[in-house]
């Protein structure tokens, strides 16, 4: 039987996916739990295994649509009602369309999900850290994305939510900075989740390389627990994508980012597939070269070369940012073309290192 902590997590979307996974830690570590969502049979089952696989002492489900108008006053009203006091708040909740927006995409679904991703977020965080803030405690995760920081062609209006997300939860993060109260915007890389097949897209190039969400939402966790202001699950590669667009020209990212989103076409597959993987290469590698150089060789250099390292690396990044434009000019071309523009990255790789430790 689990002691508990006495404290509750509300978790949004806690039905699938990595509010689940969320849900399950903690659990785990003895918290009670609210769960919101639509599916309150599913919701009800997960309660039940809670119960008996972690001891969990409080459940309460409520059964909302957060994609109603005020639904998430309609939440914190049933909360205050309980008598239940929110110590964690997990805004995971969130959906997408599939398709162009000019000539494809349904208004009255992409009305919805802004309602949710947008406005049901803002109102839940509002109310709840309202109370935090009065209390001096708590703790609220909210649910970016990577693409928060790029052009998402495709799932346009999505990704415009979550840059909305990550916006406001950084400005919060300053308005709190005088309290103990600490927000976390979580930013994954694509997941394996129902998210893909909710927004109603066919199987995509993109799904080729999902991230676990168990494994995001431990790390979302561990970020969250200690206050960070954000987290980006996953190893360097996923770090290095958010370093690339920092750096990279928008225009070249809403390209990649549009081929991720393209359907894979049977047919198509195995001629493009070869062109693909080389340019998913060259961009990972041109991300690995700048973000590893910039991160590590930065931090474990003293103040002298650290100055050099700034001049040496504002110089090479351009030539990084050359190849990569190069290379995403050469999707077109052959595969041998985009091999030469890898060695090229190879080679400015290698600069990079020799300078930052020379
Ligand atoms: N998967 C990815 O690639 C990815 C990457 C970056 C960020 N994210 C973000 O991660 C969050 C979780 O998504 P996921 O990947 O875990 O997808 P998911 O498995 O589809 O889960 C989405 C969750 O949101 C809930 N939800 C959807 N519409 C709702 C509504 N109208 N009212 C209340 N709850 C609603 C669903 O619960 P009910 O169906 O029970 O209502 C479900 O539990 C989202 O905010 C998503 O934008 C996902």
């Amino acid at each position: 039987m689990n002691a508990g902590t006495g404290k509750t997590a509300l978790i949004t979307g806690a039905s699938s996916g990595i509010g689940q996974e969320l849900a399950k830690l903690f659990a785990k570590d003895g918290y009670n739990l609210v769960l919101v969502g639509r599916k309150e049979d599913t919701l009800d089952r997960l309660a039940d295994v809670f119960k008996s696989n972690y001891g969990t002492q409080q459940i309460t489900v409520i059964n909302k649509d957060l994609s109603e108008e005020d639904a998430a006053q309609d939440v914190y009203n049933q909360v205050q009602e309980k008598g239940i006091t929110v110590n964690i708040l997990v805004n995971d909740a969130g959906a997408s369309t599939y398709g162009k927006f000019a000539t494809e995409t349904d208004w009255e679904r992409e009305k919805q999900l802004v309602h949710l991703n947008v406005l049901a977020t803002t109102q839940m965080t509002k109310l709840f850290l309202k109370d935090m803030v009065s209390r001096n405690e708590g703790r609220i995760l909210q649910l970016a994305s990577l693409v928060a920081i790029t052009p998402f062609p495709l799932m346009a209006v999505y990704g415009a939510t979550k840059a909305y997300i990550w916006n406001l939860t950084q400005s919060l993060i300053n308005e709190i900075k005088d309290t103990n109260v600490t927000m976390t915007a979580l930013m994954p890389n694509a997941t394996a989740t129902n998210f893909f097949r909710e927004a109603g897209a066919p199987k995509l190039n993109v799904e080729d390389v999902l991230d676990d969400p168990a494994m995001v939402a431990k790390d979302a966790y561990k970020a969250l627990m200690k206050g960070e202001a954000k987290v980006i699950p996953g190893g360097m590669g996923n770090k290095a994508q958010e370093m690339m667009a920092y750096v990279s020209p928008q225009e070249t990212l809403a390209s990649g980012m549009r081929k991720l989103l393209t359907p894979k076409d049977e047919a198509k597959a195995e001629a493009e597939e070869s062109q693909t993987s080389v340019w998913t290469i060259v961009g990972i590698a041109a991300a690995v070269v700048t973000g590893i150089a910039l991160v590590t060789a930065y931090n474990n250099t003293n103040a002298i070369d650290r100055a050099r390292y700034r001049y040496q690396a504002g110089k090479l990044k351009d030539q990084a940012l050359d190849l990569f434009h190069d290379a995403d000019d050469s999707l077109g071309d052959a595969k041998d073309a985009a091999v030469d523009k890898w060695a090229g990255v190879k080679k400015v790789a290698t600069q990079i290192f020799s300078s930052a430790f020379a």
